[in-house]
C-alpha cells in the first residue's frame, strides 16, 4: 500500500491529476537549510550567484560543463571573499544542461547526498549568430537548444521533488533581448520563449507552493563579452549612453535580484519578468531627445 501511494505521488500522471489546492504559499525554508542549484556556475554571473548563495548560508550545487573552471571555482570564490566555512557548503557538479537524461541523473545523485533542491537558478546561456544573415540553421538550433531547452531540462531535473515537497523556487536568467531586438536573433527568440515558459511554470505549479520568475539582465560585463571587447575595446563605454542610469548592472546586481526573488520577501511574487538593466527597457533617451527636439 505504502509503495502504491509512493508511486502515485511520484508518477507524472498522478502529479497532473493531483489538484488538491494549497491554500497559502508554503513559507520559504530557512535559508540555512536550503539546497540551491546554480547552473553556469563558473561564469561571470554564475560566480556572483555562487558567492551570494553561499554567503546567505545555503548549500550550493554549482553546476557547469566546464570541469576545469569548476575545479578553480572554490579558489576564485575565496579570492572574492567567501570564507572557508561558507565554501564547505559548495558542491561542484560537472554536467551539460543540453543532455536532459544525464543531467537528471546527476542532479538526482547529488540531491540524494545533500538533500533535494529547494531553489533552482537556471543561469546557463550563450549566443552564437549575431545577425540573421550570420545565423546558420545549426547556430539557430544550438542557441534554442542551449538557452531554451537547457532551462527546461534543469527545471525537469527538480520539478517532481519540488511538487512532492510542495515548495520550491525557480528563477530563470533571461535577457532584455526577450523584450526587444538587440541582435543575436536565435538567442533572443529563446530568451523570449523563456518568459512564456516562466509564466506557465508559475501558473501550473503555484498550487504546489512553487514560485517561478525570470530575471532579464541588460549588459553585464562578463567573460561572455570577451570576443566583442577584443573586436571593439570601446564597446562598454559606447553602450553606456543607451542606459538611463548611465551604467550597467554588475553580476552582483543580477545575483541580488535573484536572491530577493527566492527570499520570503517575494513570497507572493511569481510569473514575473524582472529587467535588471539600469533602465534600458524603460525607453531610449537619445531617440526621445530627437523626437521632442529637447535635451534630456
Ligand atoms: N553578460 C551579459 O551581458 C548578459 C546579458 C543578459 C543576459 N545574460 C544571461 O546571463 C546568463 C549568464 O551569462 P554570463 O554573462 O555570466 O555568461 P558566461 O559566459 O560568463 O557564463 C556562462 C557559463 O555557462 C557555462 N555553460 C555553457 N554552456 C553550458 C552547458 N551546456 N551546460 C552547463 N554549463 C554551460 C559556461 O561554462 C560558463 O561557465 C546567461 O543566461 C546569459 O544569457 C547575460
Amino acid at each position: 500500500m505504502a509503495h502504491f501511494v509512493e508511486k502515485l505521488i511520484t508518477t507524472p500522471s498522478a502529479v497532473r491529476q493531483d489538484t488538491s489546492p494549497v491554500r497559502k504559499p508554503a513559507p520559504d525554508a530557512p535559508s540555512s537549510r536550503r539546497v540551491t542549484l546554480v547552473t553556469g556556475a563558473a561564469g561571470g554571473i554564475g560566480q556572483a550567484l555562487c558567492r551570494r548563495v553561499l554567503q546567505a548560508g545555503d548549500r550550493l550545487i554549482a553546476l557547469d560543463h566546464d570541469a576545469a573552471a569548476l575545479q578553480g571555482l572554490a579558489a576564485a570564490l575565496a579570492e572574492q571573499g567567501v570564507s572557508a566555512g561558507d565554501l564547505a557548503r559548495l558542491h561542484p557538479l560537472v554536467a551539460d544542461v543540453t543532455d536532459c537524461a544525464a543531467l537528471g541523473e546527476k542532479v538526482a545523485a547529488v540531491a540524494a547526498d545533500i538533500g533535494p533542491v529547494d531553489v533552482l537558478v537556471s543561469n546557463v546561456g550563450a549566443a552564437r549568430g549575431p545577425t540573421l544573415r550570420k545565423t546558420t540553421p545549426q547556430d539557430w538550433q544550438a542557441d534554442i537548444h542551449l538557452n531554451l531547452n537547457g532551462a527546461f531540462h534543469c527545471v525537469e531535473a527538480v520539478r517532481n521533488t519540488m511538487i512532492e515537497r510542495r515548495s520550491g523556487q525557480l528563477v530563470l536568467i533571461g535577457s532584455v533581448n526577450a523584450l526587444t531586438t538587440l541582435g543575436h536573433p536565435a538567442y533572443s527568440a529563446a530568451k523570449a520563449a523563456l518568459v512564456s515558459y516562466t509564466r506557465s511554470l508559475a501558473m501550473e505549479l503555484g498550487s504546489f507552493g512553487i514560485r517561478a520568475n525570470i530575471v532579464l539582465p541588460g549588459t553585464v560585463k562578463t567573460p561572455a563579452w570577451q570576443a566583442r571587447a577584443d573586436k571593439n575595446p570601446q564597446v562598454f563605454e559606447q553602450l553606456k549612453k543607451w542606459y538611463p542610469l548611465g551604467d550597467f548592472a554588475t553580476p552582483d546586481d543580477v545575483a541580488d535580484a535573484v536572491l530577493f526573488l527566492v527570499s520570503p520577501a517575494a513570497r507572493v511574487i511569481t510569473g514575473v519578468a524582472l529587467p535588471v538593466d539600469a533602465g534600458l527597457m524603460s525607453g531610449i533617451r537619445p531617440m526621445a531627445s530627437e523626437i521632442t527636439v529637447e535635451e534630456y
